[in-house]
């Protein structure tokens, strides 16, 4: 056997379903004759029973896992589908559609290493906390031209779909991946754009502009630059929570231009939301947005001294200190970083001032203030930060400090100085340091858009995905409603969802 083949067999297993046909037919004996069902369990959710004994609204079954006997309502039995349907690649088809059966099947797949699983128009994610060698080139071509139906579940069908019906309907579709935080929307939105870089290129087999080795995939120069937009766009906006490493803290819809021909033309990206109060201050275990750290991990000698660098420790708005991610190594992701933005025509000086900014944020959290003795009155007894800020930003620091401590305030037609006191002087340089952070983000998403949006014609269609958490159950039920729903139910949109 070749090594190519050895590997597609390997590949093969986290694709489709590996079922003993004798296995089947036996199983489906002992189906027909012990009457299976699922009862609710503590444990396990629901556990599958046979029913021995019917007693009005009350039913004896035994449990398949230790044999004992349970009497349940009638109403809490869900019933169990016929053996032929074990791992079905598409829940619609089941017979008998209810919780225990679909909860059932997604888990019996994914423990046999399938995580995607269709419900109709739906695709179900379980994320797997681990590479699986399911999106390398050989299995988008294995994936493209095919209809979603001849080919084992993936986000590379779903793509496809969206692709094909785009040409063919000539109308724009739209993704959308939706769950709670570490479920794999991000994730599964950059297997899509991987997919429509690999099949929609117009630059096919021009080996110049190739990803860098780890990659295994070839592009032209503008899907490169698609692929380089989402490094960038996780280093101002991702952080660890305790849930995900890897957070976004923002939504994204990413649209994808395409010309008549089908050629990727350009892109757009709109961000949402961004959470800007982590640049200020991060629950126990939770870091900032990693670009403060890959910063201060990753900066040279050279552009410490010029951007007024500091130890970890040395920074108020770092709440936790240095958290380091098991795995990531800040110094590296640093130097990745600054190569996407190279790649995305991110000029020097650009990048400089960016990081200017970064470390501009961090400053705001050192300045100090102090209630005067006996008045109200806020004053900086010690204007090092203050200092170290405006040569950051630029500003004369005399100016700057009197309009902290002592901002002019329009009355009727005049302005008169008032004074301030330490909690509106805090709450002064906050919220500067948020604002100041989030228009760098905003201004970030702008001069890639201006990078990824070379053409000045529109393009002839477009594919839109959306990367946003919403659908997530909340205490309060307000906030169910998810604001994009009205945009979404307007489009064709093909959905992943994701658990
Ligand atoms: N298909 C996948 N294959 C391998 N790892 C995955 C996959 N999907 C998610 N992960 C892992 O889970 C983490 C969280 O996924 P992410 O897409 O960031 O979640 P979300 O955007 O839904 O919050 C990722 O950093 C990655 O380590
Ligand atoms: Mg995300």
């Amino acid at each position: 056997m070749s090594s190519r083949n050895s590997y597609r067999d390997d590949a093969e297993r986290y694709l489709f379903v590996n079922q003993n046909p004798v296995s089947i037919t036996a199983t489906q004996a002992d189906w027909t004759a012990k009457k299976q069902v699922w009862v609710p369990s503590e444990k396990h959710g629901f556990e599958a029973a046979s029913i021995k004994e019917e007693r009005g609204d009350e039913v004896v079954v035994e449990l398949a896992e230790n044999g004992k006997r349970v009497v349940v309502n009638k109403d809490d039995i869900q019933k169990m589908n016929p053996p032929k349907f074990t791992k079905v690649e598409d829940m619609a088809e089941l017979t008998c559609l209810n919780e225990a059966s679909v909860l059932h099947n997604l888990k019996d797949r994914y423990y046999s290493g399938l995580i995607y699983t269709y419900s109709g128009l739906f695709c179900v994610v379980i994320n797997p906390y681990k590479n699986l060698p399911i999106y390398t080139e050989q299995i988008v071509e294995m994936y493209r031209g095919k209809k979603r139906h001849e080919m084992p579940p993936h986000i590379y069908a779903i793509s496809e779909t969206a692709y094909r019906s785009m040409l063919q309907d000539r109308e724009d579709q739209s993704i959308l991946c939706t769950g709670e935080s570490g479920a794999g929307k991000t994730e599964n939105t950059k297997k899509v754009i991987q997919y429509l870089a690999h099949v929609a290129s117009s630059h096919k087999g021009r080996k110049e502009h190739t990803a860098p080795s780890s990659n295994t995939m070839s592009y032209g120069e503008l899907e490169h630059q698609l692929l380089q937009a989402n490094p960038i766009l996780e280093a101002f906006g991702n952080a660890k929570t305790v849930k995900n490493d890897n957070s976004s803290r923002f939504g994204k819809f990413i649209r994808i231009n395409f010309d008549v021909a089908g050629y990727i033309v350009g892109a757009n990206i709109e961000t949402y939301l961004l959470e800007k109060s982590r640049a200020v201050r991060q629950a126990k275990d939770e870091r900032t947005f990693h670009i403060f750290y890959q910063l201060l991990a990753g900066a040279g000698e050279h552009v410490r001294t010029d951007l007024l660098l500091e130890g970890f420790g040395q920074y108020r708005f770092l709440s936790n200190g240095s958290i380091t991610i098991p795995g990531q190594q800040d110094k590296e992701i640093f130097q990745e970083t600054l190569e996407s933005m190279k790649i995305m025509g991110i000029n020097h000086e650009e990048i400089m001032s960016m990081l200017k900014m970064v470390s501009a944020v961090l400053q705001f959290g050192n300045i100090v203030f102090r209630k005067e003795r006996n008045t109200d009155q806020a004053s900086m007894p010690d204007n090092t930060a203050a200092q170290k800020l405006c040569h950051l930003l630029g500003l004369n620091v005399t100016e700057f400090t009197r309009a902290i401590l002592m901002p002019k305030i329009k009355v009727g037609r005049d302005y008169v100085q008032k004074a301030q006191t330490k909690e509106q002087a805090d709450f002064a340089v906050e919220a500067l340091a948020k604002a100041l952070y989030e228009r760098l983000f905003r201004w970030l998403v702008h001069r890639i858009n201006r990078a990824l949006d070379r053409t000045k014609r529109q393009g002839a269609s477009f594919i839109g995905i959306l990367d946003i958490a919403g659908f997530e159950i909340f205490e309060v039920s307000a906030m169910n409603f998810n604001p994009f729903l009205p945009f979404l139910l307007k489009k064709n949109s093909w959905n992943i969802s994701v658990l």
